[in-house]
């Protein structure tokens, strides 16, 4: 209705400062497509060596899209001055909305939503980019549900097209609204998933990781040769294999158990050389080992 439009209108205007929690990969990744959009952020970790790597990155990655043209010449500068870096949490309690990117733990993400139901103003939307924790149990935390949302970015979030828009039960069709166009006002295509284990992405991808997994640990083929398979075989720009590696074994792992005690299925159930992996601290490219080698 028109009056609902009017309204998703003026909660988008609204929006101008947004503040991200977590300067992992995931958290600068989002700052920096936040700010070239033409937002101001706050970027918040506790750790402030991880904020300072933060802008680092952010920084390089912005140069290396200029120089391809894919963003102009002025936005690195324009970006970086609209990203401020804070240390303490409350430095967000001017954002209209806060996007949490912070390691995938449900009492963790769950202490922070309390926190930042308190210090924001009424208004403010608080996102989650979880991959698999359940948007509405993080709501249910908050005493404003239909104002959180799941906003799930895939890594690398600069060049990667696609967010996934999370509805938890009681997410408001305005909220929705305001979170879709937004994110398409960052250059994203949007799709929208119910909140069920593993939303729409994971929910495929981590069933496919795992039956290479089981590919691997029965024999049938090399590492090497599965992912040429899958690459050549079906077009992915990386293999299913390199993928959790990149993505991150251990967060593989997560969100396999995710599926398999939401869901209740055997097919779900963790391959034991993915689990095997995990123990010994192979968890991919962050640690330099994982199914291959990066050293
Ligand atoms: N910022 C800026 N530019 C970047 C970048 C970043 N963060 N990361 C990569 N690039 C650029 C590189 O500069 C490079 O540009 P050119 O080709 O013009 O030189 C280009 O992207 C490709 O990078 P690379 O040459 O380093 O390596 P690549 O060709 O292997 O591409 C990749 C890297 C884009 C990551 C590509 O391999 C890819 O698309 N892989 C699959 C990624 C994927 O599936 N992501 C989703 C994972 S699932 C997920 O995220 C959800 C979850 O919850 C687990």
């Amino acid at each position: 209705s028109n009056e609902r439009e009017a309204m998703t209108n003026d909660l988008e205007k609204a929006i101008s400062t947004i503040g991200v929690i977590g300067a992992g990969q995931m958290g600068s990744g989002i700052a920096q497509v936040a700010a070239t959009a033409g937002f101001s952020v706050l970027l918040h970790d506790s750790d402030t060596a991880a904020l300072g790597r933060a802008e680092g990155l952010i920084s390089s990655s912005l140069r290396r899209l200029a120089s391809k043209g894919l963003i102009s010449q002025a936005a690195p500068d324009e970006a970086m001055k609209r990203l401020k870096l804070a240390s303490s949490i409350q430095e967000l309690c001017t954002a209209d909305l806060v996007i949490e990117a912070i390691i995938e733990s449900e009492a963790i993400k769950k202490t922070i939503f309390v926190q930042l139901d308190k210090i924001l103003k009424p208004s403010a939307i608080l996102a989650s980019n979880t991959s698999s924790i359940s948007i509405t149990r993080l709501a249910s935390a908050t005493s404003r549900p239909s104002q959180v949302i799941g906003m799930h970015f895939m890594n690398p979030p600069p060049i990667m097209k696609l967010i996934e828009i999370v509805r938890g039960a009681d997410t408001s069709d305005e909220v929705f609204a305001t979170i879709k166009s937004l994110s398409e006002r960052m250059g994203k295509i949007v799709i929208c998933s119910q909140d069920y284990p593993g939303f729409i992405v994971n929910r495929i991808l981590m069933p496919m990781i795992n039956e290479a997994f089981h590919t691997l640990y029965t024999g049938v083929a090399t590492k090497e040769d599965i992912d040429t398979g899958m690459k050549l075989g079906t077009n992915h720009p990386m293999g299913p294999l390199e993928l959790a590696d990149f993505i991150g074994l251990d967060v593989c792992l997560s969100i396999l158990r995710v599926l398999h005690n939401g869901l209740g299925d055997d097919k779900y159930s963790p391959c034991p050389l993915l689990v095997q992996y995990v123990d010994a601290g192979r968890l991919g490219r962050k640690r330099g080992i994982g199914v291959y080698s990066y050293q």
